[in-house]
């Protein structure tokens, strides 16, 4: 499924969807309705930001009365398309997805799933009492590497996995920007780290992991670097009036200023001016007033800058995770899974497996395929856009096991991120509770 689930499609007319959260990845998952809008129709959007909301209004043609400030409104409506796209902050991603399920819609729902195991767990409820599909924006999931790596341990290529080593380089810029300045900085407006960027990676380890569960967990982190104890002598307030900010790698100036200059006005530039296109003198403004314009040694960040998580599978399998904000790579995973006949190593692009036996490599490079041509979903990898692709087939052909990020799974990955930092926080070996083992969290449609 996955890649070629587009030749299951066999509605004649395209899956209408509706947007809640018209920001980045709002606007990404629409991009599958501009490349294939035989398959796709993006019919209605919920934003209070009226730059975001108009912008998706003109890129599909989106008629007036679909245009909504809020997701409250839209969801008063009588039902109005075959899908939600809920795309809003990771706070308000609860509230919006029951709503919506309940009110019919099958929901793909951005990840985290919500910030609390409880809404976790009430989200999928609302799912399966509605009889509605989920699919989680695990794009990971859907990633060919990921695929591969899947396959590989499936087939027996390094017969049973005995340990899981995976590394997130979240990338010294990457982690500046959203983790210190940016959306992702403060637990209590967004959520913890593990969550907010690591979900992927806990649910990649459990995916591997396969049929065991994981019994047994423990995890260290905390903020190093990036607060007021280690602000260099003569540094500003704000980047732009810092005496010291040539030397300065987390300069804003250099994040966003020479890229803005260099004509780069993507990621991270598009983030940091909400209301206007970002040029020179949007993003002016934006580093004299605006959050990204403050010294990293000077915010309000309080998310974990490193954090390890070590896991005990069922029958002994054990796993090693980190995730690091100091690093030249950005989000380019490093995976090494070995097994009993063999070694599996992945750099995030080539899938190498060493045999003990013959002690002989196999390389796999996995092509992406198809989304290379489409630039506009070529994040993670082209998973964005595999996402999508599997999300409308399954919902054009009411055939949920094209979803490989359902709520089971999803929900189980979770719950063990929050025992994780539960066991940061406790300082203490979490043993892994039975919840969500129910089979009534299955993706399955009456
Ligand atoms: N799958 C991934 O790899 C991935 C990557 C980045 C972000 N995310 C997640 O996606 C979500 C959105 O992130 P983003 O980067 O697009 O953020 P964003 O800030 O660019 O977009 C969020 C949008 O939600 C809007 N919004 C706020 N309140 C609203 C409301 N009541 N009704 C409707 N819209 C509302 C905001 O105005 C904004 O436009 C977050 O939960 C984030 O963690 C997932």
């Amino acid at each position: 499924m996955g890649q070629n689930s587009s030749q299951a499609a066999n509605m004649t007319s395209p899956v209408r969807i509706i947007v809640v959260g018209a920001g980045c990845r709002g606007e990404i998952y629409s991009n599958f309705g501009a490349i294939h809008p035989e398959r796709l129709k993006v019919v209605g959007v919920a934003d209070p930001r009226k730059f975001a909301r108009t912008k998706l209004q003109q890129q599909h043609h989106i008629v007036d009365e679909n245009i909504f400030e809020d997701w409250h409104t839209m969801v008063e409506r009588e039902k109005f398309a075959d899908a939600v796209a809920i795309c809003t902050p990771d706070r308000l991603h609860k509230e919006p997805a029951v709503a919506f399920a309940k009110k019919g819609y099958h929901v793909l729902l951005e990840k985290p799933m919500a910030t609390t195991a409880e809404d976790c767990t009430a989200i999928v409820e609302a799912c399966t009492q509605s009889c509605v599909m989920l699919s989680v924006g695990h794009v990971l999931r859907y990633d060919p590497v990921t695929h591969k790596i899947k396959e590989l341990i499936d087939a027996g290529a390094i017969g049973d996995v005995m340990h899981i080593q995976h590394l997130e380089p979240v990338g010294f810029y990457h982690f500046a920007h959203s983790f210190v300045r940016g959306n992702w900085r403060n637990e209590a407006e967004s959520s913890f780290a593990l969550l907010a960027k690591s979900c992927h990676d806990i649910d990649l380890i459990h995916h591997w992991a396969g049929a065991r569960r994981c019994v047994k967990v423990t995890s260290f982190g905390s903020v190093s670097h990036f607060r007021k104890k280690d602000k260099p002598a003569g540094a500003g307030n704000r980047c732009l009036d810092c005496s010291i900010e040539a030397d300065c790698p987390y300069s804003a100036s250099k994040i966003y200023m020479d890229r803005v200059k260099q004509g780069n006005t993507g990621w991270p530039v598009s983030v940091i001016c909400p209301n206007s296109f970002p040029d020179i003198e949007s993003v002016t403004e934006a580093l004299k007033t605006g959050p990204y314009g403050r010294c990293v040694y000077e915010c309000d960040n309080d998310v974990c800058s490193n954090q390890v998580v070590n896991m005990e599978f069922e029958g002994g399998l054990t796993a090693a995770f980190s995730m690091v904000a100091f690093t030249e790579e950005i989000c380019k995973r490093k995976t090494t899974i070995y097994g009993s006949k063999g070694e599996l190593s992945c750099d995030g692009h080539e899938v190498r497996v060493f045999d003990f036996l013959t002690q002989r490599s196999t390389k796999h490079t996995p092509h992406s395929g198809t989304p290379r041509r489409f630039m506009s979903m070529s994040g993670h990898g082209g998973a964005d856009y595999y996402l999508m692709d599997a999300f409308v087939s399954a919902v054009a052909n009411n055939d949920p096991s094209l979803i490989r990020s359902g709520p089971e799974e999803t929900l189980l990955s979770h719950l063990l991120v929050f025992e994780a930092e539960r066991s940061r926080l406790d300082g203490r070996v979490v043993y892994c509770g039975d919840v969500g083992h129910s089979s009534t969290t299955k993706n399955t449609l009456p």
